[in-house]
């Protein structure tokens, strides 16, 4: 981890950071955006996860529903992972002795790399509730849900 302590003492000292820790209301005004892009992330996923496990909205094929869902996945990812980086810039030191932080980071790089190779491609293969469609709802429940209960653990640990 010493690798990259250089990097969060640079956003440690940026004008950035400076300006959020200066201000009593901007992290937490953030952090509400971050809940946000959470709400629409991990509520596109469930939806479509449970219909690869055959749950929930099942007259509708898979393929289509995550076409459907598509837009609001990706503005959720988008608002999430840019308000996520202001939120590190808010408190880079805490976060470098953060275990839950580290986690965060493995798993957040593992899910957004499966969401777009993987699962992108289990969700447009053939439509039935296969064993294959079904491994690739839990394993994407799996992983968004552990980047945000790690996401949870920083306060704590
Ligand atoms: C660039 C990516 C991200 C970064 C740098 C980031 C960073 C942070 C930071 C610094 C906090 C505040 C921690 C604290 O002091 O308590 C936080 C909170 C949180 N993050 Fe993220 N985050 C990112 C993406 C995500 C994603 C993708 C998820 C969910 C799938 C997520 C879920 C959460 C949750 C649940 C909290 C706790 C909110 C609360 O306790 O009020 N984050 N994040």
């Amino acid at each position: 981890m010493t690798f990259f302590l250089p990097f969060f003492r640079w956003v440690n000292t940026s004008s950035l950071s400076l300006e959020i820790r200066a201000s009593t209301w901007q992290f937490a005004v953030i952090e509400m955006v971050h809940l946000i892009g959470l709400t629409m992330l991990l509520g596109s996923l469930m939806v479509l996860d449970l219909r690869l496990f055959g749950i929930g909205n099942v007259r509708q094929r898979a393929a289509d529903l995550a076409r459907d869902l598509r837009v609001w996945l990706l503005s959720g990812m988008a608002i999430i992972l840019g308000s996520g980086v202001l939120l590190f810039f808010g408190e880079p030191m805490k976060l470098y002795g953060s275990p839950s932080f580290r986690v965060k980071m493995i798993l957040l790089a593992t899910a957004l790399i499966y969401q777009f190779t993987l699962f992108s491609r289990a969700t447009k293969g053939k439509d039935s509730s296969s064993a294959l469609h079904k491994l690739a709802g839990v394993v994407s429940l799996v992983l968004w849900f552990g980047v945000g209960l790690a996401g949870r653990g920083i306060g704590f640990l």
